[in-house]
C-alpha cells in the first residue's frame, strides 16, 4: 500500500476507478464547463503555448471538444504516466512524466492550467513553480459545505481515506499568488454533487521572460569588466 498521497497517485489508484468516482460527481462534467468558460470569455491568442499540470487522464474532453485546443501547442504533465497514456487516447498533445512541485518541462507557457491538483501536493510549492512557467495561471480548486458528505471511494481510490487531500482556503490561494506578483482577474464557479463547488481562478502576473529579465537587471553579478 502507498505510504503517501503522493506515492498513491504515481502508481495506486487505477483510471477506472478514479472516473467512476468523478463522473458519477458530476467533476469533470463541471471543469469542463470551466475550460469551455476559459476559451470562450478569455481565450489565449493563437498559437499559444498551454501547459496542463496534473493532467491526469483527460476525463474533461469527455464533455469538452479537444478541437477547442486546435489552435493551441499543448503540454500536458502528470506524475502517473498511466493516467497520461489515457489522456493521449483522447488528445493527441505532447505529454510527460513531471512533478508539480519541480518541474522540468521547459517553459514559458502562456497559459498553466492546474484542475483539482493544488490539493493534492505541496501547494505553495507548486504555485511558485507554475508562476515561473506562465504568465497566467488558472487554477481549479474544491470548495466544500461546512458540512461535507462523504461518499463511498471505489476500489483502490479508497487509499484516499488514509492520505487525504487539503482543501484550500480561496483567499490563502489568493494571498500566495498575490506574493507571487500575480493578481485574479476573473472567478468561475460550478456547483457538483453534495454542495461543493469547483472553484477556477484566472490568475495574471509578469510573464516569465520578463521577471527573468528583470531579477538579472536588480541583481548584477558585480561590476562591469574594466574595458580593455
Ligand atoms: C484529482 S486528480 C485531477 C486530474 C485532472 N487535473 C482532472 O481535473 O481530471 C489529481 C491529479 O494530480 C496528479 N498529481 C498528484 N501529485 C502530483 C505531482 N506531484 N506532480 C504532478 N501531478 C500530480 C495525479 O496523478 C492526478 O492526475
Amino acid at each position: 500500500m502507498p505510504r503517501t498521497l503522493r506515492q498513491a497517485w504515481a502508481g495506486h489508484i487505477a483510471p477506472d476507478d478514479y472516473e467512476r468516482h468523478m463522473a458519477a460527481n458530476g467533476q469533470p462534467q463541471a471543469n469542463a464547463g470551466l475550460l469551455d468558460e476559459l476559451f470562450r470569455i478569455s481565450p489565449p491568442a493563437p498559437g499559444a503555448r498551454i501547459l496542463f499540470a496534473g493532467a491526469g487522464t483527460g476525463q474533461y474532453f469527455d464533455y469538452w471538444a479537444p478541437s477547442s485546443l486546435a489552435p493551441y501547442a499543448c503540454v500536458f504533465t502528470d506524475i502517473n504516466p498511466l493516467y497520461l497514456a489515457r489522456l493521449a487516447a483522447r488528445f493527441p498533445g505532447e505529454s510527460l512524466v513531471d512533478d508539480i512541485e519541480g518541474p522540468c518541462v521547459i517553459g514559458p507557457f502562456d497559459l498553466a492550467i492546474v484542475m483539482l491538483v493544488l490539493e493534492h501536493v505541496d501547494w505553495r510549492c507548486a504555485a511558485a513553480a507554475l508562476c515561473g512557467l506562465a504568465g497566467r495561471v488558472f487554477t481549479v480548486t474544491q470548495e466544500d459545505p461546512a458540512v461535507a458528505t462523504l461518499r463511498p471511494l471505489p476500489g483502490t481510490l479508497a487509499v484516499l481515506r488514509d492520505h487525504p487531500p487539503k482543501l484550500i482556503e480561496r483567499a490563502a490561494l489568493i494571498a500566495h499568488f498575490g506574493r507571487l506578483g500575480f493578481t485574479v482577474t476573473r472567478t468561475a464557479i460550478r456547483e457538483v454533487a453534495d454542495g461543493k463547488k469547483m472553484v477556477g481562478l484566472d490568475f495574471s502576473g509578469p510573464a516569465p521572460a520578463a521577471r527573468y529579465h528583470r531579477a538579472v537587471h536588480d541583481h548584477p553579478a558585480g561590476p562591469a569588466a574594466p574595458e580593455p
